[in-house]
């Protein structure tokens, strides 16, 4: 876990703990992280990797302003991580590519 639990001068109020799965392992997240940020803090920083030439992108601007934490969520391709909170059950994979619609 790469998670901060306590800060000099910040509090931190978590979330009831979920689980969700990356690749298909399960992990574990506070609701009201996103998922990016649940990622990190189970120490994925591999989000994807490049149409062209296939190189690992990670977790850049965290403002949705970036492409590089896009990833699928659900079935659902280009996904900003960065700036969609995780959810209990929630299906996370790295994204190849541009993306394709699962069936
Ligand atoms: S890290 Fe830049 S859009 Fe998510």
């Amino acid at each position: 876990m790469e998670r901060i639990e306590s800060h000099p001068i910040l509090t931190f109020e978590r979330g009831k703990k979920i689980r969700f799965f990356f690749e298909g392992r399960e992990l574990m997240a506070y609701e009201g992280e996103t998922i990016a940020a649940a990622l990190h803090a189970n120490g994925i920083r591999v989000l994807r990797y490049t149409p062209k030439k296939a190189r690992p992108q990670g977790l850049f601007c965290a403002i949705g302003k970036c492409s590089s934490c896009l990833m699928e969520v659900d079935g659902i391709p280009n996904v900003r991580t960065c700036m969609t909170l995780v959810k209990d059950g929630m299906a996370v994979r790295r994204q190849k590519g541009r993306g394709e619609f699962l069936d």
